[in-house]
């Protein structure tokens, strides 16, 4: 019985000595051409390999990251368990990005690096955290983790989600009703959506438009789920503030792209969260315990939704 690491050998490297010392009865492999197909009940990647169909006896396709839309699901046997990556790293680092990007924005430091390239010295009037609303598209492992890392700043908080959620301080919208409320009263969003058919160009000049005039945008979900343009125009016309922006489509962007160089963006490359080895081989090891006494994995993927 393997298990077949298709990702960074520093990595693997970590993931190979936490499974020989709790899973020794599983063979450790990050060579696909030294197993026997056959043998590999459990493959973590990023994306699924062309050749996935020569594992027959795969159980469990793991993504080495939180996100599973870079799987085509549909193409995935059905009797495999698709698991996207829970772990406590990939939550921190997030928590920190996040509150990063909403600090930088309620501080509004996209305006000031802009004076400071032009050689201005223009203080603004700051506006206090318990006046400006934040808003969570997303209530899921990282949505619920971010609002708790905001809370102490005394910001106004609220978050969205298909279904009903309860978080301590955080007013809990879901719905086509909800989203409405939620837009009307985010100074600054944050989009931490998966993305599925549901959530492909979300982020459009529609939704914009009903965003507070000044409000801001923090995106961390997937580039699919912004339009590009829109969001350049809105910026260009004064309806939005700023934005910081950490997915593209494409990644990385074109040298000629309006984002380089926009002075009220500030944009990274898909950094704001990493899976971290040690933490994520824990998690590994833990859902193959799970599968193995019956119970599902922690990250199970239901495949109607598409997260
Ligand atoms: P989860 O699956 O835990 O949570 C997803 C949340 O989104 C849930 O609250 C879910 O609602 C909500 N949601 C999904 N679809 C809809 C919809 N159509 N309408 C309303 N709400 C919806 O995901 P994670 O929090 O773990 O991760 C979210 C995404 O963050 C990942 O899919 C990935 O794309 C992105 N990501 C980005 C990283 C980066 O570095 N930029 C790093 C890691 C992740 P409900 O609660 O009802 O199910
Ligand atoms: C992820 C990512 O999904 O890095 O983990 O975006």
């Amino acid at each position: 019985m393997t298990f077949l690491f298709n990702s960074d050998a520093k990595r693997g490297a970590i993931f190979a000595e936490a499974f020989t010392r709790e899973l020794p009865d599983i063979a450790f492999a990050m060579d696909p051409a030294s197993v026997e197909p056959e043998a590999v009940r459990y493959l973590i990647t990023w994306t699924v390999p062309d050749n996935l169909a020569r594992y027959r006896n795969l159980e469990i396709l793991f993504s080495i990251g939180a996100g599973v839309d870079q799987f085509r699901i549909d193409a995935v046997p059905a009797g495999v368990k698709v698991v996207r990556m829970v772990e406590d790293g990939i939550i921190r680092m997030m928590q920190e990005y996040a509150t990063l990007a909403v600090l930088a924005l309620h501080r509004d430091l996209p305006a000031y690096l802009d004076q400071q390239r032009r050689r201005i010295w223009q203080p603004m009037t700051p506006v206090q955290a318990t006046k400006r609303r934040i808003g969570v598209l997303g209530l899921g492992m990282l949505g619920s983790a971010v609002l708790k890392s905001l809370r102490p700043f005394g910001f106004p908080l609220s978050g969205w989600s298909r279904t009903p959620r309860i978080i301590d301080s955080v007013r809990c919208l879901s719905g086509g009703e909800g989203l409405e409320v939620l837009l009307e009263t985010s100074d600054i969003l944050v989009c931490m959506l998966p993305l599925t058919e549901e959530t492909r160009g979300f982020l459009n000049a529609e939704l914009f438009a009903k965003l507070p005039s000044g409000a801001a945008l923090v995106h961390v979900g997937r580039g699919a789920q912004l339009d590009h343009q829109a969001l350049v125009d809105a910026l260009n016309a004064g309806h939005l503030s700023g934005a910081v922006v950490d997915v593209t489509d494409p990644e990385p962007l074109p040298a000629d792209h309006a984002f380089w160089s926009h002075p009220k963006i500030l944009l990274t490359p898909h950094i704001a969260s990493v899976t971290q080895a040690e933490t994520a081989a824990a998690a590994v090891i833990g859902n193959i315990r799970r599968h193995r006494v019956g119970l599902d994995p922690i990250g199970l993927v239901d495949r109607s939704r598409g997260y």
